[in-house]
C-alpha cells in the first residue's frame, strides 16, 4: 500500500462527494451557497470524511455507501470552523490558506453559512440514507450528540471560558480536547462504521464491540490530533499551516503546551497515537492505511 497514493485516492473521492452533495453556489441566495463552497472548497486535510470511508471499507470492499455520511462530516466541520474564527471567538484571518469566511464576505453571511452547513449536513444524511431507516437514524444520532452541546459547541464553550485562566486544570483540558475536536473524529469512525456494516446487513446496535473499538480509536486519535494542533500553532508557521500561527498565546488558551510544555505535549501525542493503534489492531478488516493514516497525524507538519 503506497500510503501517499491511497491518501489522495480518498481525498479525490471527498471533493467529489462534496460536490456532488451540496448545492451549486449559484442556488439562490448566491451569495449564501457562495460563502458555503468557499469555506469547503478551500482544501484542507479531510481527515475526518477520509476516516469515514476507510472505516466502513473495513466491514466490505470499497464503494460509495459512506460517501454522503463523509460530505455530512465535512459540513458539520466546516461550519464549526466558519464560527471558531468568528470575531467573537478565536479571531483568525487565515483558514485553510485563505481568507477566513467573515473576512471574504462580512460576519452576517459567514454566521449564516455555518448554519446552512450545520443544517445540509443532517438534511444529506436524511435524505441519502431514506432507504435504510435504521442506519438513518443510527448516522443522525451519532452526529447530533458528537455536534451538540455536551461535545463540540460544549468543548467550545469550555475553550472560550478557559482563556487566560491561569489555574485552568489538567480535566478541564482533557475535557475541552475530548469535545471540541476529539467528538467529530470519533464520530467519522463510528459513523463510517455503521454505514459498512449495515451495508453488509449486519446489526448496528450501540453495544457493537466494533463500533465500540472505532469510537475508542476516535478518542485517542482525537486527543492527539488536537495535542499536535496545539503544538503546531506554538511551533510552525503561518504558511505552513494555512492559519495564523501562535494564535493560542496572544488569547492566552488553555493547551497541552501552555500546562505541559511541548516535551511533555509531544509525548503525550504519541501515547495516545499508540492506544489508537492498539484500537485498530483489534478491528477486522485492511488496515494498513488506517494505521498509515493514525501515525501521520502525530508526525504531521500542518
Ligand atoms: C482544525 O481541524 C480544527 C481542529 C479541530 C484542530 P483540521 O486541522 O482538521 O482542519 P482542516 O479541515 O484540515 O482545515
Ligand atoms: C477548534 O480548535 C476546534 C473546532 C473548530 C471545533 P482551535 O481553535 O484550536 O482550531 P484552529 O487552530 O483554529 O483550527
Ligand atoms: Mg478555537
Ligand atoms: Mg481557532
Ligand atoms: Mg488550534
Amino acid at each position: 500500500m503506497d500510503y501517499a497514493l491511497e491518501l489522495k485516492r480518498q481525498v479525490a473521492r471527498v471533493e467529489r462527494g462534496i460536490d456532488q452533495h451540496v448545492p451549486a453556489a449559484a442556488t439562490r441566495p448566491g451569495r449564501l451557497h457562495t460563502a458555503m463552497r468557499y469555506s469547503l472548497e478551500a482544501g484542507g486535510k479531510r481527515i475526518r470524511p477520509v476516516l469515514a470511508l476507510t472505516a466502513a471499507e473495513l466491514f466490505g470492499p470499497a464503494d460509495d455507501s459512506a460517501l454522503p455520511a463523509a460530505v455530512a462530516i465535512e459540513c458539520v466541520h466546516t461550519y464549526s470552523l466558519i464560527h471558531d474564527d468568528l470575531p467573537c471567538m478565536d479571531n483568525d484571518d487565515l483558514r485553510r490558506g485563505r481568507p477566513t469566511a467573515h473576512k471574504a464576505f462580512d460576519e452576517a453571511t459567514a454566521l449564516l453559512a455555518g448554519d446552512a452547513l450545520l443544517t445540509h449536513g443532517f438534511g444529506l444524511v436524511a435524505e441519502a440514507y431514506a432507504g435504510q431507516p435504521v442506519l438513518a437514524h443510527g448516522l443522525m444520532r451519532e452526529l447530533a450528540a458528537a455536534a451538540g452541546s455536551r461535545r463540540l459547541v460544549g468543548g467550545q464553550m469550555e475553550d472560550l471560558l478557559a482563556e487566560k485562566k491561569a489555574n485552568a486544570t489538567a480535566d478541564e483540558l482533557e475535557f475541552i480536547h475530548l469535545n471540541k475536536t476529539a467528538a467529530m473524529i470519533e464520530a467519522a469512525l463510528v459513523m463510517g462504521g455503521l454505514v459498512g456494516l449495515a451495508t453488509r446487513s449486519r446489526p448496528i446496535d450501540a453495544g457493537n464491540v466494533e463500533i465500540q473499538a472505532l469510537r475508542n480509536l476516535g478518542r485517542h486519535l482525537g486527543l492527539a490530533f488536537q495535542i499536535m494542533d496545539d503544538v503546531l500553532d506554538a511551533t510552525a508557521d503561518t504558511a505552513t499551516l494555512g492559519k495564523t500561527a501562535g494564535k493560542d498565546a496572544l488569547a492566552d488558551k488553555t493547551t497541552y503546551v501552555k500546562l505541559y510544555g511541548l516535551d511533555a505535549a509531544r509525548r503525550m501525542a504519541r501515547e495516545h497515537t499508540a492506544s489508537a493503534l492498539a484500537a485498530l489492531a483489534t478491528l477486522p478488516g485492511p488496515k494498513d492505511f488506517l494505521h498509515a493514516l493514525v501515525t501521520a497525524m502525530a508526525e504531521r507538519k500542518s
